[in-house]
């Protein structure tokens, strides 16, 4: 079984942001500004902006947050998402979600300029991924694809079990995999909470992806011998173990799923970091005025 270290691949793209960036910065240019929106005070949305704080700053990107207490009224939001659309020096934005239940998160993605979206949740951005034009694509979706490219996984006529069926993991990635396009083509099945058989489909595939949700849902014996397993669960339990009173753990019960299977990824250290990295990439295109 061989881990694929999501961190160490992450590192050497971000590095090749950072290279980018400065040329921008030595030609004088202003170089390129992600916002973020961060509505309330969800702990695990707070570690999610701070860390795409964090990535901006290690690559010479401006990042600037902007924080509303959950009171905040779906009109209010509109206005700052108007505000961040007709901002030059913003070249792209994000709303963090989950929002408060009371603000309809599709009227907010909606507003949002599509070219700014480098989130690529925007209708939009989901309609030119599906017919292959230039768009920004979904972070965690992008990131696994990078994943799996940079190992070196083929996916072409593979088949790949997709398990969750969400707007921003599962049926945006069951779409790239099967698209007739480079470091994709494979035969996608995409599973949720109506299939019937679960556990004989996930056996059945090549490269297994759990989105969903459910903290060490797959467990070994819904795993092939030597299969790919790419885990984008991320579940804080609990711990007395660690100095911050919790420890990361996957839609994967890692430990008895990586005795048999040939590749696997680990949380944290998998996914995670190589969604900041999709961001920063869409961020980059966003400036070059590559989406349109
Ligand atoms: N909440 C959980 N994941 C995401 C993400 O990728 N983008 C945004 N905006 N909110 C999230």
């Amino acid at each position: 079984m061989k881990i694929i270290d999501g961190k160490k691949i992450a590192e050497k793209l971000k590095s090749e942001i950072a290279n980018e960036v400065a040329a921008m910065i030595d030609k004088d240019e202003r170089g390129p500004h992600l916002a973020a929106i961060l509505v309330g005070d969800d702990a695990a949305s707070q570690t999610y902006v701070a860390s795409k704080e964090k990535a901006c700053a290690s690559v010479g990107m401006t990042s600037s947050i902007y924080r509303h207490p959950s009171t905040i009224t779906e009109k209010e939001l509109l206005k700052i998402v108007d505000f961040l659309n007709s901002d030059d020096e913003v070249d792209g934005f994000i709303v963090q979600l989950p929002l408060p239940a009371h603000i309809d998160e599709n009227k907010i993605i909606q507003r949002i300029d599509p070219k700014k979206d480098v989130d690529g949740f925007h209708p939009i951005n989901i309609g030119k991924m599906v017919l292959g034009l230039p768009a920004h694509i979904s972070a965690t979706p992008q990131g696994i694809m990078m994943l799996l490219e940079q190992s070196k996984i083929e996916t072409s006529g593979k088949h790949v079990v997709v398990v969750g069926r969400s707007n921003i993991v599962g049926t945006p990635l069951s779409i790239l995999l099967s698209r007739k396009a480079k470091n994709a083509n494979a035969t996608v099945t995409l599973c949720h909470s109506k299939t019937e058989n679960l556990k004989e489909i996930c056996k059945s595939a090549d490269i297994l992806i759990a989105a969903i949700g459910v903290c060490e849902f797959i467990k070994a014996d819904m795993v092939k011998d030597g299969a790919v397993v790419i885990d984008v669960g991320m579940h804080r339990i609990a711990s007395h173990k660690t100095q911050s009173g919790f420890k990361l753990k996957g839609d994967v019960a890692f430990n008895e799923v990586a005795e048999k299977c040939g590749y696997i990824t680990p949380v944290p250290g998998g996914v995670g970091p190589m969604t900041i990295v999709s961001l920063l990439q869409n961020t980059l295109k966003a400036y070059k005025k590559e989406v349109r």
